[in-house]
Order: structure tokens, then sequence, then C-alpha cells
């Protein structure tokens, strides 16, 4: 059965530029920092970004912005407030406290209504912060929206790696365009994940080291500018 809301979500993004989904093959790497990060690099440097949360089971982006008090406007559907200069979106608003364990084709409806009543603005780059691994979401966000684009996080270690090279596999075989890889909190001065990333034939965009500052900076955007990330980040995002 065709579910008319999936020919509405296309609609939706009209006018979004860039759909640019960070994601990982393992959990725990980054990405929501990323995420957040890049989103304000961005918009610092002048673009008009939003930012979207679609680890409905554990969300971390409001965390790292420390959004307090937003919700969306409801006129014709959702309109995301502007946080931090970002437009932000998540299921925080309606989950708050409470834990939103949902199976698998929970997730799809979820994510489906979700992208079919957000209004986004015009905007530059629509950032999304993917939940870990290769699931119902990357699959149905490839299916959903033609023009994404993944950004793909890995730590220095092997056990990392090994899934980027699963999820680069995957979404090579699908067709979809991976922006690069970025090496998040790096302890030495090893070459191996740059290496086989180019291997893989992907863009190596850079790293970023283990920044000690970063735990006391979440939830605090001023201080998160001052962490490494944001430095390394910059310049990755010329690339972008
Ligand atoms: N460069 C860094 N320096 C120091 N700590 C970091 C750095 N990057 C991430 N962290 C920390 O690592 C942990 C995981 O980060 P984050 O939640 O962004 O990962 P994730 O990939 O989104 O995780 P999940 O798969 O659960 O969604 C957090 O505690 C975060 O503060
Ligand atoms: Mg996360």
């Amino acid at each position: 059965m065709v579910d008319p809301r999936t020919s509405i979500i296309s609609e939706r993004l009209k006018g979004v530029g860039r759909v640019v989904a960070v994601s990982s093959g393992k959990g725990g790497v980054g990405k929501s920092l990323v995420a957040s990060v890049l989103a304000l690099t961005l918009a610092k440097k002048g673009c008009k970004v939003g930012l979207f949360d679609l680890d409905f089971t554990s969300p971390s982006t409001h965390v790292i912005l420390g959004v307090e008090g937003a919700k969306p406007k409801e006129d014709r559907g959702l309109v995301p407030p502007v946080v931090h200069g970002l437009e932000y979106m998540s299921i925080v608003y309606y989950s708050g406290d409470r834990a939103s364990p949902l199976r698998g084709a929970d997730v799809s409806n979820a994510l489906i209504e979700l992208l079919s009543i957000t209004r986004w603005g015009k905007l530059d780059f629509l950032v999304l912060d993917m939940p870990p691994g290769i699931g119902d979401v990357t699959l149905d966000l490839v299916r959903l929206i033609e023009r994404i684009e993944f950004l793909i996080v890995t730590t220095p270690s092997r056990l990392a790696f090994e899934t980027v090279r699963k999820l680069a596999g995957l979404l090579r075989e699908l067709g979809v365009p991976v922006i690069g890889v970025v090496e998040n909190m790096k302890m030495d001065k090893a070459k191996t994940i740059q290496q086989q990333t180019r291997k893989l034939g992907l863009t190596y965009l850079g790293q970023i080291p283990y920044d000690t500052k970063v735990e006391g900076a979440i939830g605090n955007t001023n201080k998160l500018k001052k962490t490494m990330l944001v430095n390394r980040l910059r310049k990755m995002a010329k690339e972008v």
C-alpha cells in the first residue's frame, strides 16, 4: 500500500539545500557531538541550518546544545523552534524525560510521521543526527530522501572502522554519496584510519583529538565553541 505521507516528505524538504546524515556503524563514536557542532559551525559561517535528532530511543543533541523550554509551533504541521541559530527538531519535545522504546516498525512510523509534518524553512543544510548502526532509520532515509548524503564518524579503533567498512559498502551498493570520514577521539598520530579510508575510496575529512574539555562543555554552546571539535570541524566544514 502506498503511504500518502511519503509523497509529502519531498514536498516538505523542497526548501532544503543539502541533507547530511551524520552516521556510524558503531555507537558512541561522537556522532551527536559532531552533528551538533557541525550544525553550529555551518550556522556561524552564515548558512541557514536545521538539526534533526533521529536517535528516537536515545536522543542526545538537546543535552549537548542545552535546549530548554523550546517547542515546535503547530501551524499546518510542526514549525521547529530556532535554538542557538538552528532550526531544531527532536522527539524529546514530546517524550521529555520518559524513555521512548520503539520497535522497528514504530521507528519507521515515527520517522515518516516527523518528516512529513515538520515544516523546515529555507535551509542550506539539514543535519541529521543518526542512531548508531545500520538499521531502520538508515534504510528508510535512503528510501525517503533521494538526495541524502552521509558523513561517517569513526574512532581510531579497528572495531569502529570495521563497521565503517560495512556501512560504506552498503551505501555504495545503494548509490548513496558519502561526503567523507571523520576520525574522532584521536589520541596518537597513527595514520591507519586515514589509509584505510582512502583504500575504501572515501575522503578522509580529518581528525578530532580526544579533548578533556568536551565533557564540561556539554549543554553550553559557548564552552563548546572553545573545544578542539569546533576548531577541527570548522576546517572540515569547508570541505563539506
Ligand atoms: N573529541 C572528543 N573528545 C572527548 N570526548 C568526546 C569526543 N567526542 C565524543 N566525546 C564523548 O564521547 C561520548 C559519545 O559521544 P556521542 O554521544 O556524541 O556519540 P554517538 O556516536 O552519538 O553515540 P550514540 O551511538 O550512542 O548515539 C560522549 O560522552 C561525548 O562527550
Ligand atoms: Mg548519538
